[in-house]
């Protein structure tokens, strides 16, 4: 029995879509388990860019089932929307090949207006969300008024659903928030259509699932966001609405946790987040925004900047103890290169004492200094590394220490964000 889970160790764009792309060589099947559409997953395969938001990253191979399980938040109109990029970049997609939950949550136009209203009525205060809906929906799930796939395809229902919701929410939309009442009849029909559409892709999830597992096929779960945007152990409130951690896949394909053999955090070399809210190592001055140009960091689905800053090892380890991490996967290591001094946090300062846990309490956190040691860099030849042996020794210290802090074994590291510039140094 093999079952993988693939998260982001950090905030979010670590490079789960490439790491899942890698890994789904010899996987059978990809599973996205949380989130929606607020994802942005780059993976490249020789000189070709795709950018996935919804479908698993698994789906660039002709021959790998993908699977949107229960605890996906999906929104028809960016699924079709993917759907037809995919096809029209030449990547084949049938319901051979992507199947979605019948108990997913369906993201509606209101979930998104709602997304950008309360926004907007939280001023100074936002949270800097990707105005997805995701928030939204998933309120409605825990609501009990929200409304799921297997809804959409009995029209009666998915009517009477769409009636409530909208008497209930129109309100609150218009009087509260100050915007403008939405359209039932636009709604109906915009979604009757997509219900058709669906139809094929939709199945019961779990048994696809576990079926795989049971036949010994190798299944990857592909995670979104990172843990510390997770909705009980990341930054509270500025996170997203679901649970990102490894526990977040048993809920979220219906799947016993002891069918999952191994996860797999995926960290950046350094840290990034987009959004607001705390980030302890944050770099607001030029090297900050060297790494931000050196890496590329702005962000895939809405284009914002990524906050940078270095590398922090309490974040890895929370992520490790909470995950129950089987090993780390070490990305980006080719954009710190040309460094002369790298820093690394290795615990914090917080009343006095040296703590290496992340404080649930924003004002707490606040009061945290980061402790730092420091480390040689190294140059650009780093890229073109193809084993360990061929990374430069200061690569491999800062690796190393990296191991030795977390107690976690380093099973994959990443030099550029080619499918070839990968290389396994360990068991996963
Ligand atoms: P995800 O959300 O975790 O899938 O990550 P994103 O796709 O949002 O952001 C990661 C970015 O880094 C993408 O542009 C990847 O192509 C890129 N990338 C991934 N691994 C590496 C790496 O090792 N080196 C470099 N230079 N880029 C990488
Ligand atoms: P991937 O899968 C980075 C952030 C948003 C915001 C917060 C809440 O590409 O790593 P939401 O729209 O989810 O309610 O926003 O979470 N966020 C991400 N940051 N990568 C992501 O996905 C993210 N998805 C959401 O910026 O701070
Ligand atoms: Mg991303």
């Amino acid at each position: 029995m093999s079952a993988f889970i693939v998260l982001g160790a950090q905030w979010g764009d670590e490079g789960k879509g490439k790491m899942t792309d890698y890994l789904a060589e010899d996987a059978e099947v990809v599973v996205r388990y949380q989130g929606g559409n607020n994802a942005g997953h780059t993976v490249e395969v020789e000189d070709k860019q795709y950018k996935l938001h919804l479908i698993p990253s698994g789906v660039l191979y002709d021959t790998k089932l993908n699977v949107i399980g229960n605890g996906v938040v999906v929104d028809p109109k960016a699924f079709f929307h993917e759907i037809d990029y995919l096809q029209g970049v030449g990547v084949k997609v049938t319901p051979e090949k992507l199947v979605v939950s019948d108990r997913a949550h369906l993201i509606m136009p209101y979930h998104r207006v709602l997304d950008k209203l309360k926004e907007q009525a939280r001023g100074k205060n936002d949270i800097g969300t990707t105005g997805k809906g995701i928030g939204p929906c998933y309120t409605d799930k825990f609501e009990r008024c929200g409304i799921r796939v297997c809804d959409l395809l009995h029209k009666e229902v998915f009517e009477e659903k769409l009636r409530t919701n909208l008497e209930m929410k129109n309100p609150y939309i218009t009087k509260v928030l100050g915007g403008e009442a939405l359209k039932f009849d636009e709604i109906l029909a915009e979604y009757l259509a997509f219900a058709e559409r669906l139809r094929p892709y939709v199945q019961d999830t779990s048994v696809v699932v576990y079926d795989a597992i049971k036949a010994n096929k190798k299944v990857l779960f592909e995670g979104a966001q990172g843990m510390l945007l997770d909705i009980d152990y990341g930054t509270y409130p500025y996170v997203t609405s679901s649970n990102t951690t490894a526990g977040g896949v048993s809920n979220g394909v219906g799947i016993g946790p002891t069918m999952i053999t191994n996860a797999v955090g995926i960290a950046k070399a350094y840290t990034t987040r987009v959004g607001k809210g705390p980030f302890p190592t944050e770099l607001n001055d030029e090297m900050g925004d060297w790494i931000r140009e050196k890496g590329h960091e702005f962000g895939v689905t809405t284009g914002r900047a990524r906050r940078c800053g270095w590398l922090d090892l309490v974040i890895l380890k929370t992520t490790v103890r909470v995950c129950g991490l089987t090993s780390l996967a070490v990305t980006k290591i080719d954009t710190l290169a040309g460094l002369e001094k790298i820093k690394v946090c290795v615990g914090y300062k917080f009343n006095g004492k040296i703590i290496d846990y992340f404080p649930a309490s924003l004002e707490d956190l606040a009061k945290c200094e980061p402790v730092y040691e420091e480390f040689e860099g190294w140059d650009d030849s780093v890229a073109n590394a193809r084993s360990y042996d061929q990374l430069p020794e200061n690569a491999k210290k800062y690796l190393k220490r990296i191991e030795e802090i977390t107690e976690t074994r380093i099973s994959i590291v990443s030099v550029g964000p080619r499918r070839d510039q990968t290389m396994r140094v360990a068991e996963l």
